[in-house]
């Protein structure tokens, strides 16, 4: 019989993170400053404690994961990595469907791996509060339990649409002792500014964020930071246990590495701590394809620049060498709110750049039809982010019955999709529609940063 659940024991857990910066041939463009020159360490310390800072810029290839976090990964890590042999059944394909199943974590998907990093490092070095912003309410409820179990403080600014999409991530939230409020909300200087120039925004992921560096920085009694869920080189550090652990269990069943690696993007860090250990794999010599993929509604990898922006809307953080849609993009409200950021990772959007990975589109309405197959053959209802790896990896599955090729898929099925029925609720009663951006519309965002530095 073909074992469904591959599964490592805790003293299996692997002990470091993997730097994909020390692996890259060509090194990937620098943060600049206001002055358009490249920011130092100490720039980033009234945002970030000295520790992550250090962890953000470092290039040392393993960096040991600290026993008292490890502690605590340990209540749901090691993750399962399993067969979606039903899935393959139904659609006759030869392929191979594997997937790291994150949604098994007390939050419900991957973002505890870096909230508990941070808040322990925050922790570590004085701080007392954590200011965050969040999309889909995963990562909020993700630093929020983190920071219960830290001793910390928490303060979320959720994006408007998600707010009123997700009522009951905002429980889960107060439940871990999180403070949550609409972004934006009326609480910030800048907050309070877009009210007033667009009073029925829907938000976004960089209005939020804006507001919570805004209520970082403001602290004078210097003990509060802000905390990003994704996109930042640390971030993507914390993340890579996904993919560390991946490769164990496929060797423990002999199985050769993946053909084809998918994870969905919205700030690339559950993407990037799947595929980033393989990544290193690719660049010496495996052939795998590796496809991040992303709503059409908000396409940064498939139709963005790569061009230097700004990280949110109220350009507090440092300009950033990505692939964007231009700061002041506000995503159309698609129930997927934890891909409704305008730009990306920088060490995804590099190795893009670099030709390493081969980003897709997916229109929502094909995504919750891969959603619904999905709960219909595995019996889990997924999140609507996590639809979108799986539109790709179907999309994938067809293709290798098509060929009639046995291919071997991995995939990181982020998050469950328990607190968003209200999305599925719409779907099933044919009340959503696709969005596709219009070019016009994009253009006109780009227009905010076609002075800002350019990238050769
Ligand atoms: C379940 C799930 N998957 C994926 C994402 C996308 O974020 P990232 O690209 O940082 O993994 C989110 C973001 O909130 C999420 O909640």
């Amino acid at each position: 019989m073909n074992e469904l659940k591959i599964t490592l024991k805790e003293s299996e857990i692997p002990r470091q993170w993997y730097n994909l910066l020390a692996d890259l041939k060509n090194p990937p463009l620098p943060p600049l400053g206001p002055d358009g020159s490249p920011i130092s360490p100490d720039m980033l310390k009234a945002i970030f404690p000295m520790n992550l800072i250090e962890q953000e810029v470092s290039t040392q290839r393993w960096i040991d994961i600290p026993e008292e976090i490890l502690e605590i990964l340990y209540r749901w890590r090691p993750t399962p990595l399993k067969r979606a042999i039903y899935l393959e059944k139904h659609l006759k394909t030869p392929a191979r469907i594997y997937y790291k199943d994150e949604s098994c974590s007390p939050p419900g998907s991957h973002k505890p791996n870096t909230a508990v990093a941070q808040a322990w490092y925050n922790k570590q070095f004085g701080i007392k509060r954590l200011t965050t912003e969040t999309g889909a309410g995963q990562w909020g409820c993700s630093l929020a339990f983190a920071c219960s179990l830290i001793g910390l403080e928490c303060k979320i600014y959720m994006v408007r649409i998600s707010f009123d999409q997700k009522p009951l991530r905002k429980i889960m939230m107060r439940i871990w002792g999180g403070t949550c409020v609409a972004s934006p909300s009326s609480e910030t200087a800048f907050g309070r500014q877009i009210l007033q120039e667009m009073p029925d925004t829907p938000g976004s992921l960089g209005i939020a964020i804006s507001e919570a560096i805004e209520e970082a920085i403001h602290d004078t009694s210097g003990q509060t930071r802000y905390s990003l869920g994704s996109v930042l080189n640390h971030v993507m550090l914390h993340q890579t246990i996904i993919g560390l652990e991946a490769q164990k269990q496929l060797a423990l069943i002999h199985e050769k590495n993946p053909d084809i690696i998918i994870g969905c993007a919205g700030g690339g860090s559950n993407f990037a701590g799947l595929a980033f250990p393989f990544l290193c794999d690719k660049i010496n010599g495996a052939h795998i394809t590796i496809i991040p993929a992303e709503p059409t509604a908000c396409p940064t990898l498939t139709r963005g620049p790569f061009s230097y922006d700004f990280g949110d809307m109220a350009k507090q953080t440092p300009l950033l060498a990505m692939f964007t849609l231009g700061h002041r993009f506000v995503p159309p409200p698609i129930h997927a709110g934890g891909l409704r950021y305008h730009g990306m990772a920088p060490l995804v959007s590099h190795a893009v750049k670099e030709g390493l990975l081969e980003p897709r589109a997916y229109d929502q309405i094909k995504c919750y039809e891969a959603a619904l197959l999905w709960a219909k053959t595995e019996g889990y209802v997924c999140a609507p982010e996590t639809s979108h790896a799986i539109a790709c990896v179907i999309e994938e599955a067809e293709k290798a019955r098509e060929e009639g090729k046995r291919k071997t898929i991995l995939f990181n099925y982020s998050g469950h999709g328990l607190m968003d029925l209200l999305g599925y609720d719409k779907f099933l009663s044919h009340q959503l529609s696709d969005y596709h951006l219009p070019e016009t519309e994009l253009q006109q965002s780009l227009e905010a940063i076609k002075n800002f530095p350019k990238v050769r």
